[in-house]
């Protein structure tokens, strides 16, 4: 039976999570019609529920939601009744009353949305939640290294995940569905930015990841907004150690590295600008996936609600 909810990687079986790519696969190739819009979705109305900023998950799901011809209503935080006090389930019940099948949130609170699912019929789908997981970031990233390598899986590669890897949810979803395709993961960072203890090899030195030989390099954002007090000296410090500078570019392109980044950048931090357009960066081309893998976690999910299926 098909799933409600979209909350992590770690609980999607295998089955599910090769569906899941492989119709992004599909869903791409709708966008090379002259008209992008199939009608699957048409009737269903996709909520979106940002309690935290947003640019590429909000409109990317908004895109993916209107290319399968659903209706999208954009929930303002900011105007809403949740400013006079009003709870989650109030909030929630309210907006499944007005048979909505789906909700799209983003929430400072690692499991929110896992809660969430729990009070509601519509499915809900994670779309950033504290520091605890990102799964829609992580297809879009499996399905962009599949599609540059033409792979069915990454078995025999090696990914590094760069960066402030302990505040990113990011890091925990990518580095998830990376292992279970096959890749060979790893994590570079200062010590103050990695996690006390992980299932990967952690590299607390820019050369020494380098000669472990990464085919990926997937730079995180410098998390500020997460940090209570500073992990490290400075960013020029950062960048002269950790980051992509210019100097290194030459390097990773030498030996054919793809880059990554899931944006926004920190240029300067962890990034240079020559970096972000180098020949072998997938940055743009994640961002184009990314609504393609978001139309195919729309169309994989089954909402609970009297309203679907009728
Ligand atoms: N990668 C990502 O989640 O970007 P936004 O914060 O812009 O959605």
């Amino acid at each position: 039976m098909p799933r409600k909810d979209l909350l992590d990687i770690a609980s999607l079986s295998d089955e599910e999570l090769m569906s899941l790519l492989d119709n992004t696969v599909q869903m791409k190739e709708v966008f090379t019609r002259s008209v992008k819009k199939v009608p699957t979705l048409r009737g269903r109305t996709v909520l979106m529920l940002f309690y935290e900023n947003s640019t590429r998950t909000s409109t990317s799901f908004e895109i993916a939601a209107k290319r399968l011809s659903a209706d999208v209503i954009n929930f303002d935080i900011g105007t809403s009744s949740v400013r006079k006090g009003e709870s989650v389930r109030e909030t929630i019940e309210t907006l499944e009353a007005m048979r909505c099948e789906y909700v799209v949130v983003r929430h400072p609170m690692a499991g929110f949305a896992q809660t969430l699912a729990s009070m509601t019929g519509m499915s809900v789908i994670n779309a950033g939640d504290g520091r605890h997981a990102h799964p829609t970031q992580a297809l879009l990233d499996a399905h962009t290294i599949r599609e540059a390598m033409a792979m069915g899986n990454l078995q025999g590669k090696k990914i590094l995940i760069a960066g402030d890897v302990l505040h990113s949810r990011v890091a925990r979803s990518t580095s998830t569905i990376f292992k279970r395709l096959g890749a060979e993961v790893a994590f570079m960072g200062p010590g103050s930015l990695l996690p006390k203890s992980s299932p990967f090899p952690q590299f607390t030195s820019y050369d020494e990841a380098m000669q472990w030989g990464p085919d990926v390099m997937y730079l995180l954002r410098v998390q500020m907004e997460r940090q209570t007090a500073p992990y490290y000296p400075s960013n020029s410090e950062f960048h002269k150690l950790y980051g992509v500078t210019a100097e290194r570019l030459k390097e990773v392109s030498d030996k054919g590295i793809y880059l990554m980044h899931p944006g926004p950048f920190n240029r300067g931090v962890e990034i240079c600008d020559d970096a972000v357009t180098y020949e072998r960066s997938l940055i743009n081309t994640q961002v184009e996936n990314g609504v393609a893998a978001r139309m195919s976690v729309l169309y994989g999910l089954k909402p609970q609600v009297a309203s679907f299926g009728e």
